[in-house]
């Protein structure tokens, strides 16, 4: 007859099953910390970014061993030494020097099964000579939200302690621009709100330029900053929003991608998207008239938040390590320019 098995015959094997599913686990945590001396990690292997030419310059800066240390990333080496092409992990290519042809790719020289990146912050519109650039880079490095190695201008985090006081505001609204033309969307819009809303523009294009150090306190001192992108382009969401906004402790009002992909970025109070309008008056009439807890509630995020701008070459090409584990090996960017100018 089988033994039915109940009662205390199956709590005590129970028991010690149990018991001995806890040795084996304790054995093995025994395992994996004798396999580290001390309980220190084990060191990984550096990662070495080769940069082929720095972006805008000549002139690299220095990159000291410790460079992506400071960026959080201890195991990654960025170097401009083209001798170490042979024995880079990867290597990435900034587009503007390709573009111009002032850098060429080694291609000849290139070790077999070597990731190559191809780096751009700038916007489609401003980004030319993709079509020869097909089937040979691995990842992409730029601010579009799919891109390998994702690289926004900027991100809210959390800051410690209160936040910073807020500027004084004395004027209504403020614009910084240096190309100005009457093709561009942006221009459009604003000569639309011009007639409703005291604007101040400020740069090269009304000969009203801002010094580096100037720019920042000078908006501050406005209610709103027109931010409004150059070229409208999928996740194009610059420096003009993180900068010369959010970080001056000014409100923006966005022209760009749709506001879901502001969202993405920051709470959805703390920007005024042209896109909730139907024209430029009510536009200027909702921000005329605005009184003082709704124009709070634009900021509130500043109690929590503090804007980390994310404007270095050097970090931006440390992230390439951060995210190197993580990549396929095997993909080939066939049609960058499709993929770019989609
Ligand atoms: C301020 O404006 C908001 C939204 O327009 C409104 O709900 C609120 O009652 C106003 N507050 C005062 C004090 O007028």
């Amino acid at each position: 007859m089988k033994n039915p098995g109940h009662g205390p015959t199956r709590r005590l094997r129970a028991w010690v099953g149990a018991a001995g599913a806890i040795l084996l686990m304790a054995l093995w945590l025994l395992w994996l910390l004798g396999s580290a001396p001390g309980g220190v990690p084990v060191p990984q292997p550096k990662i070495t970014v080769l940069v082929w030419h720095w972006p805008f310059t000549d002139r690299s800066p220095e990159l000291p061993g410790d460079t992506c240390t400071r960026y959080g990333m201890p195991y990654c080496r960025l170097t401009t030494d083209r001798s170490l092409l042979a024995r880079a992990d990867a290597v990435v290519f900034h587009h503007r020097e390709l573009q111009t042809q002032r850098s060429r790719l080694p291609l000849a020289q290139r070790p077999r099964g070597q990731p190559w990146v191809w780096a751009s912050m700038e916007s489609p519109s401003h980004t030319h000579g993709l079509g020869r650039l097909g089937g040979i880079f691995n990842w992409v490095l730029s601010y579009r939200r799919d891109s390998d190695i994702f690289t926004p201008y900027g991100r809210l985090e959390p800051h410690p302690g209160p936040a910073p006081p807020l500027p004084v505001k004395s004027g209504m609204a403020a614009w910084v621009v240096s190309n100005f033309q009457e093709r561009q969307q942006r221009v459009r819009l604003y000569r639309q709100l011009a007639p409703h809303l005291q604007v101040d523009v400020f740069g090269r294009a009304n000969r009203r330029p801002l010094c580096a150090a100037c720019l920042l306190p000078t908006v501050a001192r406005y209610r709103f900053y027109l931010a409004f992108e150059n070229s409208l382009h999928q996740d194009y969401i610059t420096e003009k929003f993180w900068r010369n906004a959010l970080a001056a402790g000014t409100v923006p009002v966005v022209l760009g991608p749709p506001r879901a992909t502001y969202e993405a970025f920051v709470p959805p109070g703390a920007f005024v998207h042209v896109d909730d309008f139907r024209s430029a008056r009510e536009l200027a009439a909702f921000l005329r008239g605005m009184n003082e807890s709704r124009y709070g509630s634009f900021l509130a995020w500043r109690d929590r938040l503090q804007v980390r701008l994310l404007s270095d070459w050097r970090e931006r090409f440390c992230a390439i390590c951060a995210r190197y584990p993580h990549l396929p090996r095997d993909q080939v960017y066939e049609d960058l320019e499709g993929w770019f100018q989609a």
